[in-house]
């Protein structure tokens, strides 16, 4: 598929989408939310694709917020339908069933970290800067931040972030666990692609699983949560590649799984 503002690259199962409107530090207006919602659903259904990295272009910012010349015209029911249609294209994100990083290469402000916490998982270069800015612009979160923040890294620094709208740096967002892991930026990529390649040697089926209780789960009571892994357990035994994985252990060797 064609993309406007953005580029989606493929290869040894992980495909690479960057957000490509460096010039307003790729803030993200409509047509970027309709070919991020495109990606995904095309990484989703193929088969081949693994792991998905979102990540920004150029050096400066990985997305600078939602588009404020868009946001600046918003009236109380056009403002509403903004904060849906974003809401459901970051759900779509959320749910879409395969391991998601976002490599925070710079500026991941407003509508920029919501969606890289609707990733499963974040890196960030030592130099990149996160918040959520939205209060100085007399506006609050309106794409899940309010949410998934608060989910993340508790309501103690959703608070703090949201009200203050500070700017963090990467190893304040990675010590109030924003963020998994930081690297320089030179070392990014390849810090990224390490964890990537751990996840990629693991069961395929297991790893799905996994994302499916921890992201589920945490939208139920405990026990609800609890009752939904121990299904996905039994799930789990119902697939070669657990007896791949056992028996691999008991011989000594590496598994070689075939995601069935
Ligand atoms: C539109 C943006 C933008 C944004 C930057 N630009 N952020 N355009 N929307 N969110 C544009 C600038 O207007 C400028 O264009 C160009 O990108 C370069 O930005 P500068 O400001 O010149 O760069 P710099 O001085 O380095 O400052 C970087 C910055 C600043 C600190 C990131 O740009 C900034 O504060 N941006 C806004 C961040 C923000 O408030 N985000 C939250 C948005 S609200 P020109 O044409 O002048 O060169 C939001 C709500 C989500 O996300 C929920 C909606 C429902």
């Amino acid at each position: 598929m064609a993309y406007k503002n953005l580029l989606l690259e493929s290869a040894d199962g992980v495909a690479t989408i960057t957000i490509n409107r460096e010039k307003v530090l790729n803030a993200l207006n409509d047509e970027t939310l309709t070919d991020l919602s495109n990606a995904f659903d095309e990484c989703r259904e193929d088969a081949d694709v693994r792991v998905v990295i979102l990540t920004g272009a150029g050096e400066k910012s990985f997305v600078a917020g939602a588009d404020i010349r868009e946001l600046a015209k918003m009236n109380p029911l056009s403002a509403k339908d903004l904060a849906y249609r974003g809401q459901q294209v970051l759900a779509k994100v959320e749910h879409m069933g395969k391991p998601t990083v976002a490599m925070i290469n710079g500026f991941a402000l407003g509508g920029g970290l919501e969606l890289a916490l609707a990733c499963n998982l974040r890196t960030a270069a030592t130099t990149a800067r996160m918040g959520l800015p939205e209060v100085s612009l007399g506006i609050i979160p309106g794409y899940g931040g309010t949410q998934r923040l608060t989910r993340v890294a508790g309501p103690g620094v959703a608070r703090e972030w949201i009200l203050t709208g500070d700017m963090f740096t990467a190893e304040e967002a990675h010590r109030v666990g924003v963020v998994n892991r930081i690297f320089p930026p030179e070392e990014l990529l390849a810090g990224t692609m390490k964890m990537v390649e751990s996840i990629l040697s693991r069961g395929p089926i297991a790893v799905r699983f996994a994302i499916e209780a921890i992201s589920r789960g945490s939208n139920m009571p405990q026990r609800e949560g609890e009752i939904l892994e121990s299904d996905l357990f039994g799930l789990a035994a119902s697939t070669e590649d657990m007896h791949e994985g056992m028996g691999a252990f008991i011989e000594k060797r590496k598994p070689n799984f075939q995601g069935k």
